[in-house]
């Protein structure tokens, strides 16, 4: 893969920039507005409304065909869920929204895994560790650093909190397209691995588990990934700018 296909001009990081903060907000309104009793079909549809509020477009809606606002996945389920009207949140679930908005050409892309009262330690050792595992990787995103280094973050940080490690989808570039290279595993990988440069944007991504890191695909509706193992899984999501100094998170807002 060429530099250039990897690394966005100053005028582009200016829209990716506005995208990314856009999609920032209404992943957090989405989460603000997600309640028990409501169902996913529910959710999704306030999600289509708060996205048509910023002026912005889903990214994900008829991606490849996908059908929803944004992806709604529920306790094992690990990404990709759609909205359904016969799924109702209850207390005890934990909430993965993932939100991905297109603004002015450019687009945003972050996820958020939460729960509703009280949760038990294994739900906060899973939510706190997938947490962190991101944060890391947002540390390690740094000029003259390569994207192993970032895999070798969160690989390290998930084994600390001695939770699985999805490997069947990655993390990858953002910016202009949804997706873009380069791809960004949250485990080490063998073989040649990008060097990081300013003006490079990348998504990371982890999803953990409470048990094992294999999934299978939904048969019926054909996106929604579960735990093989039935244990429950978490998903953040960051997008990250390599610049010269320090990684600037560019979907930081006041709830990660
Ligand atoms: N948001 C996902 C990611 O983080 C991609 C979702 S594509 C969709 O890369 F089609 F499922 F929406
Ligand atoms: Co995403
Ligand atoms: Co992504």
């Amino acid at each position: 893969m060429s530099r250039a296909q990897l690394i966005h001009t100053p005028e582009e990081v200016v829209r990716i920039r506005r995208a990314a903060r856009v999609t920032a907000a209404v992943r957090d309104e989405i989460a603000a507005a997600a309640h028990p009793g409501m169902t996913t079909f529910d959710l999704d549809q306030i999600a289509g409304e708060i996205i048509r509020a910023t002026g912005g477009k889903s990214a994900f809606l008829n991606y490849h065909g996908y059908p929803g606002n944004i992806c709604i996945s529920l306790n094992d389920e690990v990404v990709h869920g759609i909205g359904r009207p016969d799924r109702v949140i209850l207390d005890g679930d934990i909430v993965s929204i993932d939100v991905g908005v297109a603004v002015d050409g450019a687009m945003g892309d972050t996820a958020l895994t939460f729960g509703f009262g009280e949760l038990n330690s294994e739900i906060s050792r899973l939510l706190d560790g997938t947490g962190k595992a991101l944060l890391a990787g947002c540390a390690a995103a740094r000029r003259g650093n390569r994207v192993r280094d970032i895999s070798m973050a969160v690989e390290k940080a998930a084994r600390h909190a001695g939770l699985g490690i999805v490997r069947d989808y990655v993390g990858h570039g953002c910016g202009i397209r949804l997706h873009e290279p380069p791809e960004v595993p949250n485990f080490v990988m063998g073989g040649d691995s990008p060097r990081l440069l300013p003006g490079m944007v990348i998504c990371i991504e982890p999803m953990l588990t409470l048990g094992g890191g294999a999934v299978t695909l939904d048969r019926e509706d054909g996106w929604t990934a579960r735990t093989r193992d039935g244990s429950w899984s978490a998903h953040f999501e960051h997008m990250v700018l390599i610049t010269d100094n320090e990684p600037e998170i560019l979907t930081w807002q006041k709830t990660m």
